[in-house]
């Protein structure tokens, strides 16, 4: 699979480095916690799926130390070369259609990969088949359906506008093939998948800087496909970009839910 058939944000336009940003000061503390609650130290072996950018894996790297082994995976590891040295090891590699690029790892961790990955079912197979027995998986999607607006309180034409935006965007995941209600499944798939003390939550921010250079990056990364769409004008987008600099929108994500378990 390239990137042109299946991801919609190509991690080599200048704003996907925006948007990795974005996502480490949004949902790192999130994610980093529930590390934390697993007991993460030196010595462990982990496998970070669809790793985007350097945070997460350099934090890891930073945990599990020299004795422990952070492999990191994309389809695009384009923004990850600056992480690549030990006790991190970069791998181009699709978790829906090759095989786990190890075994036997104690933590395997996915975050806003699986909703984009044609294949998710075989994704969840294989991260499940890479752990150590007693290995934890952390998977954390979002779930745009259960809150899909940009502004939730839309009192004024700018919010107006911001949610239709919003709206443009999600038809076009969809239409790429994305389960926009794929987060709340998360408990239930890994239960059936045989993991052992499955639990999940829900994390969105209401108002933050992050949720503005997000906003911006990713308007600017998909402008040309929604007005070629028809789901908006360039006059839509350049407006909305000027009243998203303005800071003061209040602009919300999609709940990121993260679900969690041990294997057998
Ligand atoms: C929204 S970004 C999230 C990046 C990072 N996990 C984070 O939370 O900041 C999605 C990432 O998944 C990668 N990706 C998409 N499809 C994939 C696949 N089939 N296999 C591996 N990675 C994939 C993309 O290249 C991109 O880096």
């Amino acid at each position: 699979m390239t990137q042109a058939d299946g991801y919609l944000l190509d991690n080599q336009q200048s704003e996907a480095g925006q948007r990795f940003d974005a996502f480490a000061n949004l949902f790192d503390p999130t994610t980093f916690r529930h590390f934390e609650a697993f007991g993460l130290g030196a010595g462990w072996r982990c496998w970070e799926v669809g790793a985007g950018g350097t945070s997460v894996v350099s934090w890891l790297a930073g945990k599990v130390g020299p004795t422990g082994q952070v492999v990191a995976t994309d389809i695009d590891t384009s923004l990850l070369a600056a992480a690549a040295h030990a006790p991190v090891e970069v791998r181009t590699h699709d978790v829906g259609a090759e095989e786990p690029p190890g075994e036997g790892f104690d933590l395997v961790h996915a975050r806003l990969v699986l909703v984009h990955v044609p294949d998710r079912e075989r994704a969840l197979r294989s991260m499940i088949k890479a752990l150590r027995p007693g290995g934890r998986l952390l998977i954390e999607d979002a779930d745009p359906a259960l809150q899909p607006l940009t502004c939730p309180y839309e009192y004024g034409p700018e919010q107006q506008l911001a949610n239709r935006l919003r709206q443009g965007f999600r038809k076009l995941l969809a239409e790429r093939g994305a389960d926009l209600s794929y987060g709340r499944r998360l408990p239930r798939l890994l239960r059936e998948a045989g993991l052992h003390q499955v639990e999940a939550e829900a994390y969105f921010p209401v108002a933050s800087p992050a949720c503005t250079a997000l906003e911006t990056a990713t308007v600017r990364q998909i402008r040309d496909r929604l007005v070629t769409a028809g789901l908006a004008t360039d006059e839509d987008i350049d407006r909305h970009l000027a009243n998203v600099a303005t800071g003061s929108m209040d602009l919300a994500t999609a709940p990121m839910i993260s679900a969690w378990g041990r294997k057998a």
